[in-house]
């Protein structure tokens, strides 16, 4: 979509929220897959309520783009502008046992600057790709961690309340792969608070996870990690992989050789390869032990 509206392009400036034109989602997804449209970069968080006020009164939709990394996106000229937060500096503020760390700060880094500052807990988190807003909101897990155990509060902007608020422990619910959080809230910020633990150490723990990812999953190919949820008691690639679906294609998208959850765009794969692919995936999984897998995956394919 191509923003025209000449009310909003004149409030862009002032709301200090500049407009990448064209943008392509291919190249800001981790699967390589999305087609063109405006992106709007929003550089202070609160200009964000303002914004997306300007938005709703021109009718023009919107989705929030963060890491892009557990994202599948429709092909084409997409029918609706994107928005990013822009990082803020410094991405992580630290208090004693408590990180302040914007949504927009890449996870894998927060976990390192944490880690360099003696405070530990997140180490499986370590190669998790994406953001810290992203992590939050799918509740990201690794080897045993996930990021909801480490919230204390969580700053963000409330689609309902159309304003930015702040949300106490008590008032999330996490779960695998879930929170409360309604789907049009945007992360803003969170408060993490984090066990004090030797560099050292931590670093002994990060190596662990590091050395397991590179072992089972495809990290040098283009992904969006797990593809499905795992089933309560379950795992999702064991179960893929035991129906012999390793390699299995439909255009260039591709159960990983390494990770059965993984699937991967082994070239030019289209949102409709991908979409095809998890499909006949589930169907094969649906057919053979009558259980459905849920995405975790997220699909901006209307
Ligand atoms: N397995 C196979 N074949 C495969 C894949 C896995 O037999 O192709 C077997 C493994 O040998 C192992 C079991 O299945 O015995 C579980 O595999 P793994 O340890 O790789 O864990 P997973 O359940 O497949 C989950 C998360 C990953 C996370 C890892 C490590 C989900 C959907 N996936 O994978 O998260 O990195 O544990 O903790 O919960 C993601 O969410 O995107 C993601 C990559």
């Amino acid at each position: 979509m191509k923003l025209s509206d000449p009310r909003i392009l004149a409030a862009l400036p002032q709301l200090g929220v500049e407009c990448i034109g064209g943008a392509s989602l291919a190249e800001r997804t981790s699967l390589g897959i999305g087609g063109i449209t405006d992106l709007l970069l929003i550089r202070r968080h609160d200009a964000l309520p303002d914004l997306i006020v300007l938005l709703r009164d021109a009718g023009v939709a919107y989705k929030f783009l963060g890491g892009g990394t557990n994202l599948l996106v429709r092909d084409g000229e997409l029918p609706w502008v994107v928005l990013q937060l822009a990082h803020q500096e410094p991405q992580v503020r630290l208090e004693g046992n408590s990180a302040h760390v914007y949504a927009a700060a890449d996870l894998g880094r927060t976990v390192t600057f944490c880690a360099k500052n003696d405070l530990g807990g997140m180490e499986g988190l370590i190669g998790v790709p994406g953001t810290v807003g992203g992590a939050l909101r799918m509740n990201a897990g690794a080897y045993g961690t996930q990021i909801g155990s480490y919230v204390r509060g969580v700053e963000l902007y409330r689609a309902a309340e159309a304003r930015i608020e702040t949300l106490r422990e008590k008032e999330i619910s996490f779960e695998y792969r879930h929170t409360s959080f309604a789907p049009d809230d945007i992360m803003l910020a969170v408060k993490l608070e984090l066990p004090s633990k030797p560099y050292r150490e931590i670093l002994q723990g990060i190596r662990i996870c590091n050395e397991k990812r590179r072992s089972s999953q495809p990290l040098n190919q283009k992904s969006a990690g797990c593809i499905f949820k795992n089933p309560p008691g379950g795992s999702a690639g064991r179960i893929i992989d035991e129906l012999g679906l390793k390699g299995f294609c439909v255009g260039d998208a591709r159960v990983s050789d390494r990770h059965a959850n993984f699937f991967v765009n082994a070239g030019r794969a289209t949102c409709a390869d991908m979409l095809r692919l998890i499909v006949q995936v589930r169907e094969r999984v649906h057919a053979a032990y009558g259980a459905e897998l849920e995405n975790e995956v997220i699909l901006w394919t209307e």
